[in-house]
């Protein structure tokens, strides 16, 4: 299989989380993948793609959402890591409003989110917060903050490549 009948397979992360979920994907997906961190993608990418980004502010990175807009006529998998919990209101949304961003140019095949530990450095700005802020530092923002640390897991990586498997079989159709 040469490198043009691929599934192409681009990823965002700052910290190494979303990477770490994108390499499990490759690895599970074997030669029918290339991977290939969003610093280095070629700009005519693949007619077939997994989008892997980390979430800020409710929405995909800024590098991913930069290139996500020179796509076009594409069928494009997502999936991503966020510090809010997988089957939250918030991981909810922000899948729908990058599926529908993606969606404005191309076919989108599907989202899939986990969690992914947060930046120390992010949980001191929070932890500085005077009480009653809406990010202030709670009880249950510390014990969502401990269980992210936790993630990506084995379990998650094995769920996101079960997705991705799914939205290819669906690009198929
Ligand atoms: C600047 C910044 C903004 C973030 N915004 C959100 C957010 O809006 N919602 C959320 O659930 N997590 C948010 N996070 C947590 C990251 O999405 C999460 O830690 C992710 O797994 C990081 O992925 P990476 O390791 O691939 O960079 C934010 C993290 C940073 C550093």
């Amino acid at each position: 299989m040469n490198d043009s009948e691929k599934v192409l397979l681009v990823y965002s992360s700052k910290t190494g989380n979303t990477r770490k979920v994108a390499e499990g994907i490759a690895q599970g997906l074997g030669e029918v993948a290339r991977i290939i961190p969003i610093e280095d993608v070629p700009d005519e990418g693949a007619p077939v793609m997994l989008l892997g980004f980390w979430v800020d502010k409710g929405t995909a990175d800024a590098k991913s959402l930069a290139y996500i807009r020179k796509l076009e006529g594409r069928k494009v998998g997502l999936f991503g890591t966020l510090g809010a919990y997988a089957d939250s209101e918030h991981a909810r949304e922000t899948a729908e409003t990058m599926k529908a961003l993606v969606s404005e140019k191309n076919t989108c095949l599907g989202c899939f989110l986990c969690q992914g530990k947060i930046d120390l450095a992010l949980t001191e700005q929070f932890k500085q917060l005077p009480p009653g802020h809406p990010h202030a530092m709670d009880e249950e923002r510390m014990k969502r903050h401990l269980e992210a640390a936790k993630h990506p897991d084995q379990a998650d990586i094995e769920a996101a490549l079960a997705a991705c498997k799914a939205m290819l079989e669906a690009a198929r159709a």
